[in-house]
């Protein structure tokens, strides 16, 4: 097993890794790397997690997940940056997460040190695919879902975890996104399962996301489902204001994804003199705000787009809120302290940082 006690390394993991060729347009979330992690569960017991070819796989078509979307996952990102690395960022925080998914979704808890291990081990082995330009990762993907297979709506007893990763360019082009407010329908509701990391949150977003794409913006953002007065998230983003040397965000509720990346940026604010304020934020008088100029940054971070700054907040209504900074100094500075974090390239005084040994 080696320096991965978790993990069986099948020799067919490693001759896919030696025989793969990275493809030269990676964009995000597209080109797969060769091999990928597999345990399943049943009668109470994980089998062996293993490193395997990346592959098809085979369901049956009553499998649980496809019906009832008993599903959860995570993401999180390995960098090998400036000849640096590889690296990953607070791994052991998407592993708690991923089992406060599963207890919420009904679902088995994977063992720890099978998911923690499986993600170094997925890291460390190909450390060669990484592309190296800053902002790029090899995006890790943890993910279990039911396999079951009855059209019975109870519980599975029966899982599936695997973790597949992806050599990956910056998820926006741009260098910054055009966001909409979203008015009518909402993402997750009190007691429901928003703050949980799965599927069909972000399954109830898409149509959302295709009407705003239709009026020239990049995202949505989501409001309380009770009132539709308070900012909660952006699916896939948490969100943040700059106010001055202030940051506000949404404090957690039962409907917002508790993100790494949020929490993140937080302490790191703090440590480089800035005031936070997790509150309830209206989005009028975001909007206000906007308009007079008392907030003159907007950004949505979460590991996949890092920070990423808002341009512009627009309404149903079609009214147009322009920040006053199409990529604000507060954003970009915590983007590139986080970034330096992340890849290895400054200072890490919160021990965020895991280094891991190439393997490839
Ligand atoms: C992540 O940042 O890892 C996310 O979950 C966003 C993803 C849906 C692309």
């Amino acid at each position: 097993m080696g320096q991965f006690k978790s993990i069986k390394i099948t020799p067919e993991a490693i001759e896919a890794i030696n025989s793969f060729q990275l493809p030269e347009d990676l964009s995000f979330g597209k080109a797969m790397a060769p091999v990928m992690i597999e345990s399943n569960y049943d009668n109470g017991v994980w089998e062996e997690f293993r490193m395997v070819p990346y592959q098809q796989l085979t369901l049956d078509p009553t499998c649980k997940a496809l019906h009832y979307a008993q599903e959860i996952f995570e993401g999180l990102k390995g960098y090998f940056t400036h000849s640096n690395g590889p690296f990953l960022f607070r791994p052991e925080e998407n592993m708690r997460r991923f089992n406060l998914s599963a207890a919420r979704m009904a679902m088995a808890e994977v063992p720890e040190d099978g998911f923690l291990d499986g993600v170094e081990a997925i890291t460390s082995y190909c450390s060669q695919f990484i592309p190296v330009s800053s902002g790029d990762s090899l995006y890790i993907r943890p993910f279990m879902f039911a396999t079951e297979n009855s059209l019975g709506i109870k519980p599975s007893e029966k899982f599936k975890f695997l973790i597949v990763a992806s050599p990956s360019q910056a998820y926006f082009k741009s260098g910054s996104v055009k966001v909409l407010v979203e008015n009518d329908a909402v993402r997750a509701c009190p007691g429901g399962v928003g703050h949980a990391k799965t599927g069909g949150n972000y399954a109830a977003s898409l149509l959302s996301m295709i009407n705003a794409k239709n009026k020239g913006y990049d995202q949505v953002l989501w409001l309380d489902a009770v009132t539709k007065e308070n900012i909660e998230e952006m699916s896939g983003m948490n969100f943040f204001a700059v106010y001055g040397e202030k940051l506000k965000t949404p404090k957690l509720t039962e409907t917002i994804l508790n993100g790494i990346t949020r929490k993140s940026i937080m302490e790191l604010a703090k440590h480089l003199g800035l005031e936070i304020e997790e509150t309830t934020m209206k989005v009028s008088e975001l909007l206000e705000d906007v308009k007079s100029g008392a907030c003159s940054e907007a950004f949505a971070c979460g590991t996949a787009v890092i920070i990423t700054p808002i341009d512009t907040l627009g309404t149903g209504n079609g009214d147009i809120y322009k920040l006053q900074h199409a990529q604000g100094p507060v954003a970009m500075k915590l983007r590139e302290a986080l970034l330096n974090i992340q890849e290895g390239t400054g200072d890490d005084p919160f021990g965020w940082r895991k280094t891991l040994k190439p393997l490839s």
